[in-house]
């Protein structure tokens, strides 16, 4: 058995991931969370969550071996992320990969972590003539909201971003306003769950502005003004309503760019990509959309894995590719220039 053994340390969780190198399928997918590290703190403490890399990098990586029932001899390649992200952490990932696939004498792939998030939803099926058909991509996360025009050779191109915080970010925030844990994410789409949307009417962000921009910490605002007026507004309902606009505005914003770039698949990955109410609403638009399976649309190690096997913003140049550095702020097409 040949297997691609991939790393994400970008931030907080580390993932391993184990990919089989003939046929591409996800042979295991090892996630140690470091949410009990962080949640005294409210947020990711980046030297913390590089210690915590390194303290368990090697236990994730042997359960993620065993698991795909693979052993050390059976790595073809190794790939890691290096970046964006927490330098301290991202060393922590690309070190450990770099040191693995030199005494192995494997390949090593250094892998730009949204190249990861997009490879999570497999790759595009061709179209009747065969070709790679255009998608846009939209990468909804902790620490990115952007949408990407991808073409049949698979280069994207930034099309809109948001302005202020992530998507992610913004559940984060409000899951804290509302006394829930962190991430807030899956506790703020649960608690969601038995709300009513319409109860509470908050203000849609860029609503009816040119481009495909995103904006969240304006709503995040108006949540805070709103529990501060009324503390006995049920948490439910206001949970509800901030989810239900979130939704909106990353649907509506798709709809929009897939209609004015003559496209009609979209592909949604990161975190906010696990949350059931969006993807029901994708569901809705009429598009083809792809998402990731259940346990890859937050970080993890498979979906690097996953980018170094379809070859998405990897360099062809071994050499270069051993010298690559973290990059703690890196745009997807810098990346793709690279690889190209
Ligand atoms: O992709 P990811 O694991 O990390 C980054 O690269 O940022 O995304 C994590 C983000 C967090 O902000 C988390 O709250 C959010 O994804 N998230 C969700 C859900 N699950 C995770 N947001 C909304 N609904 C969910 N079900
Ligand atoms: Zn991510």
């Amino acid at each position: 058995m040949r297997v691609v053994l991939g790393i994400d340390t970008s931030c907080d969780d580390t993932g391993v991931g184990i990919v089989d190198a003939a046929s591409g399928a996800v042979l295991a997918n090892v996630v140690a969370s470091q949410d009990a590290v962080h949640a005294p703190f409210g947020g990711v403490v980046p030297e913390r969550a590089s210690r915590e890399h390194l303290r368990v990098v090697d236990d994730v990586a042997r359960r993620a071996l065993a698991d795909a029932g693979a052993t050390l001899d059976d790595v073809d390649a190794v790939a890691a992320t290096y970046g964006p992200g927490l330098v301290g952490a991202l060393l922590v990932g690309l070190s450990w990969a770099k040191a693995l696939a030199w005494a192995r004498g494997a390949r090593f792939h250094p892998v730009h972590h949204l190249a990861g998030h997009l490879a999570s939803a497999g790759p595009p099926d061709p179209d009747a003539g065969g070709a790679t058909p255009p998608e846009l991509a939209l990468v909804a996360s902790g620490g990115h909201t952007s949408l990407f025009l991808v073409d049949g050779a698979r280069h994207a191109r930034e099309v809109g971003r948001s302005r202020d915080d992530a998507a992610g970010e913004a559940f984060d925030k409000v899951a804290r306003l509302l006394g829930l844990g962190f991430p807030g994410g899956p506790a703020l789409a649960a608690l969601a769950r038995d709300g009513d949307p319409d109860a509470v009417a908050l203000p849609r962000p860029l609503r009816g502005q040119a481009g495909y921009d995103f904006s969240f910490s304006g709503l995040k605002t108006a949540v805070a003004v709103r529990l501060e007026r009324d503390p006995d507004l049920p948490p439910a309902d206001l949970a509800a309503a901030f989810e239900a606009t979130v939704v909106e505005a990353l649907v509506d914003t798709l709809r929009r760019a897939a209609r004015d770039h003559g496209v009609d698949r979209v592909v949604v990955v990161g975190g906010v990509a696990a949350n059931a109410h969006l993807r029901a609403a994708l569901a809705d638009t009429g598009l083809r959309v792809r998402v990731p399976p259940a346990g890859l649309a937050t970080d993890n190690g498979a979906m690097i894995a996953l980018a170094a096997w379809q070859g998405l913003g990897v360099t062809a140049d071994a050499a270069e590719a051993w010298t690559r550095d973290a990059a703690p702020y890196l745009p997807l097409d810098a990346a793709a220039r690279a690889a190209s």
